[in-house]
């Protein structure tokens, strides 16, 4: 089955024999002994049929061996980072979420030593990668959130894997339907919070990989954490991914009309966007990826409190990925718990604005981001 087949069927087990075209939510925190088949299930934190039907579909999306979700996507960062002990090291974006980079600090605290540089750029990459110090795990972000650079994959997964180490690729903002990383890298992971279940209105998170041994593992600390989606959760997470190619090319669409509407605007000033052409990660985005995706950032000029109090179709919130357009300023919104220096020296000003696109009419998004921009 291709891909837009298997968002809607793959992974869907009618069993209540009423013959529901919709498989029933499984809600038990436990499940009656079954002497015939002892492993299959036993208690909620382990195992359950709703996580599973979300775990299949989202490992055929990729032709994966297995996915494992997660109650968040930081629940998820943190079972790859469990994985790590005192003394190894980690090469590291440091365009990433915030959320990512404060992971990368607890560890550090704990003894895994952690290189953050820019892997967009070749020779920083070639640098932080190449022969030296020892290499245990590569995260990769692309696109970066908020600065939308682009990575790579092919190059710096070569990299990693000529040293040894596992790569992670953080998917969240492409999602499967427009970057396939498991083409180069071990293991692509996601906040399903965003594209995935799309309606901001769940949080989960996944990860998707082939390797056997790393599949034990990652469920043995997900089971012992206890750091599981409740069923209801995977119901809804499962229920949204069906539609994720429509809501993709819509946001798509109309992320490039929203575009054109700041290109002209004598208050914007750089655009980050991977599918302009004067991007620095133009040409390897076109490779990897199947579309540039609805995010764009942009420094604005004028006061973006102000900015963000004008909008009316927008909603000023952070997220992204979602049905419902959303506008924030990272420095004092998503990325807020990261010093201003640190913010400051990866390129990320108080003058940040992330747009992410929904699927509304984008007459009405141009409209309001202009009267906005007018005002502001
Ligand atoms: C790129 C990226 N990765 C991971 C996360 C963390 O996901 P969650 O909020 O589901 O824990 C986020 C959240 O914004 C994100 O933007």
């Amino acid at each position: 089955m291709r891909f837009d087949t298997l968002l809607v069927q793959s992974g869907q087990r009618p069993t209540s024999g009423a013959g529901d075209a919709v498989p029933p939510i499984h809600l038990a925190a436990t499940y009656e002994r079954n002497v015939q088949d002892p492993q299959r299930y036993y208690y909620g934190r382990g195992e359950n049929p709703t996580r599973e039907e979300l775990e299949e579909c989202l490992a055929a999306l990729e032709d994966a061996g297995f996915a494992t979700v997660f109650a968040s996507g930081q629940a998820a960062a943190s079972a790859v980072l469990s994985l790590l002990s005192a003394g190894q090291r980690v090469v590291s974006c440091d365009d990433v979420y915030s959320g990512t980079d404060a992971l990368l600090a607890l560890i550090e605290r704990a003894g895994v030593e952690v290189h953050r540089t820019d892997l967009s750029d070749p020779g920083r990459a070639a640098e932080a990668l190449g022969a030296g110090s020892r290499l245990d795990l590569v995260w990769i972000e692309t696109p970066t959130n908020p600065l939308l650079k682009i990575v790579d994959l092919e190059t710096v997964c070569r990299l990693a894997h000529d040293r040894g180490a596992l790569v992670v690729v953080d998917n969240t903002l492409a999602s499967p339907a427009l970057q396939q990383p498991l083409r180069w890298a071990d293991i692509s992971l996601y906040s399903t919070t965003k594209s995935i279940s799309g309606h901001l209105d769940v949080l989960g998170g996944a990860l998707v990989y082939h390797d056997e041994r790393l599949h034990e593992r990652l469920r043995t600390h997900r089971t012992v954490v206890g750091n599981v989606p409740g069923a209801l959760d995977c119901y809804l997470i499962r229920r949204g991914l069906k539609t994720l190619s429509l809501r993709v090319a819509r946001q798509v669409e109309s992320a490039a009309l929203v575009l054109a509407a700041l290109e002209d605007k004598p208050s914007v000033g750089a655009i980050h966007y991977p599918g302009l052409s004067a991007h620095p990660g133009h040409r390897i985005a076109a490779r990897q990826m199947s579309a540039f995706g609805s995010i764009i950032s942009f420094e604005y000029l004028g006061d973006h409190t102000k900015l963000l109090e004008q909008v009316r179709v927008f909603a000023a919130a952070v997220s992204l990925g979602g049905v419902q357009s959303l506008i924030e300023c990272p420095a004092s919104m998503s990325h807020a718990a990261i010093a201003r220096q640190a913010l400051l020296s990866r390129g990320v000003s108080e003058n940040l604005v992330r747009l992410s696109i929904g699927i509304e009419d984008p007459v009405d998004l141009v409209a309001d981001l202009r009267a906005a921009l007018r005002a502001g």
